[in-house]
């Protein structure tokens, strides 16, 4: 029987662990979340203990972690929309508050898989010498090799890497000096059903690059693309991700006190071109046509998210790590997933209509 403390369990990421851990009897989650909107289908069972409200206003964590095996703490802000308009928040969010989590779980004597980000890496090198160089160790991203190169203050789109990068040497620091067991995760643009919020329909504000597309199709408006949509990622299936993670619990000697990149290679892709695949597998989901001739619609950086925002030109992980040790491997192409998510969003929300044709 494994106990499982979950922070930030009614997200996205934490929604699909729950669908993956509590389908084993043999497990049992202890979750904290504001909210329970996205897993409301897990509360009330029984092996499931859930705590709404504010995680940080819970006065017995340092027991509840004491009765765990593993802490897994997904809980921050992390909507770039944010980092440049709450900057105050987002440090607070991802370093100071998180900080007390894993001072707590060393003075608990519990292993801490801690959520970090592939935007640690900051920009690619490539970017930095801007000599248009395509050696791969220019761009790709290796946990011990590359070094992690955020911009200026000024550009307070980094405010989040910052914190997350300040988190993962505190919790290192922990580790040296007083026995924290841990393990960083870097997640590289995990993409599934119940990413984010749809705006206009589940919420208000700019969510992250997925929602922002599905809600454009849905009300049939102009898919934004940020300059030109030329930046570039990789994305990885979010159940794949949680496969990683159930790997860590299971092999605990391979995955404790490393930190390892997540993501799929093979699936990257530039956001136009990800605009794109969006487009095609609307018009597969529903069988209408018109979605294919959305208009891509080219934005600038300042009127989309406002000054102090800045782009990750490219984030290609290396993933031997993950590989060899947990003997994981992503296989879901980028077209499966893509068409997997807009199936769940057409499927609870409904489509505005097509414009009637002309005679
Ligand atoms: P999410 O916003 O969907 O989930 C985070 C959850 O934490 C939310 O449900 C939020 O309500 C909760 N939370 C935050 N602060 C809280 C508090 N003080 N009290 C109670 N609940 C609180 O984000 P996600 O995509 O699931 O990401 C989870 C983690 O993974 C984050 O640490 C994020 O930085 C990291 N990450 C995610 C991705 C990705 O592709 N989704 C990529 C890189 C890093
Ligand atoms: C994200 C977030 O920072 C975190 O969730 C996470 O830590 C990080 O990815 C990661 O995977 O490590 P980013 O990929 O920049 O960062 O965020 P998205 O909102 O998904 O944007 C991806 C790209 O699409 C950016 O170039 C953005 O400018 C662009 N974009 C976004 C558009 O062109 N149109 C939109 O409507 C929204």
């Amino acid at each position: 029987m494994a106990k499982i403390a979950l922070l930030g369990c009614g997200g996205f990421i934490g929604s699909h662990c729950l669908d993956a851990f509590l389908a084993d009897p043999d497990i049992q989650v202890e979750g904290w979340d504001w909210s329970s909107a996205k897993i409301a289908n897990h509360l009330g069972r029984p092996n499931f203990r859930f705590h709404a409200g504010d995680i940080y206003a819970q006065a017995d964590l340092k027991e509840r972690f004491a009765a765990c095996d593993v802490v897994i703490s997904l809980a921050a802000i992390c909507n770039p929309s944010q980092y440049n308009t709450r900057g105050l928040d987002v440090i607070e969010s991802n370093f100071i508050q998180a900080r007390k989590i894993a001072d707590l779980c060393a003075e608990a004597g519990r292993w801490l898989i801690q959520f970090s980000t592939s935007e640690v890496y900051g920009q690619t090198l490539a970017h930095w010498t801007g000599a248009g160089d395509t050696r791969p160790g220019l761009y790709e991203m290796d946990e011990e090799e590359t070094p992690l190169l955020l911009g200026p203050i000024s550009s307070q789109r980094w405010s989040y890497a910052c914190a997350k990068q300040l988190l993962e040497r505190y919790i290192y620091a922990l580790h040296k000096e007083k026995g924290l067991e841990f393990t960083l995760v870097r997640p590289f643009n995990f993409l599934g059903p119940r990413m984010d919020f749809l705006p206009g329909r589940e919420g208000e504000g700019l969510p992250r690059v997925l929602a922002c597309f599905t809600a454009a199709l849905l009300d049939r408006k102009p898919l934004p693309l940020v300059d030109g949509g030329l930046a570039r990622r990789t994305f990885l299936a979010v159940e794949e991700a949680v496969q990683a993670l159930a790997r860590m619990l299971e092999r605990p000697a391979a995955a404790k006190n490393r930190v390892f990149n997540l993501g799929n290679p093979a699936n990257e892709t530039t956001i136009r071109h990800l605009a794109e695949s969006m487009r095609e597998a609307a018009a597969s989901v529903t069988g209408d046509r018109s979605y294919l001739t959305l208009p891509l619609e080219s934005v600038s950086a300042v009127d989309f998210y406002g000054e102090g925002y800045a782009d990750s030109d490219r984030r290609m992980p290396r993933i031997d790590r993950a590989k060899s040790l947990l003997g994981w491997e992503p296989r879901e192409s980028l077209p499966g997933i893509l068409r997997r998510t807009l199936e769940h969003a057409f499927s609870i929300h409904a489509p505005r209509s097509a414009p009637a044709a002309r005679t």
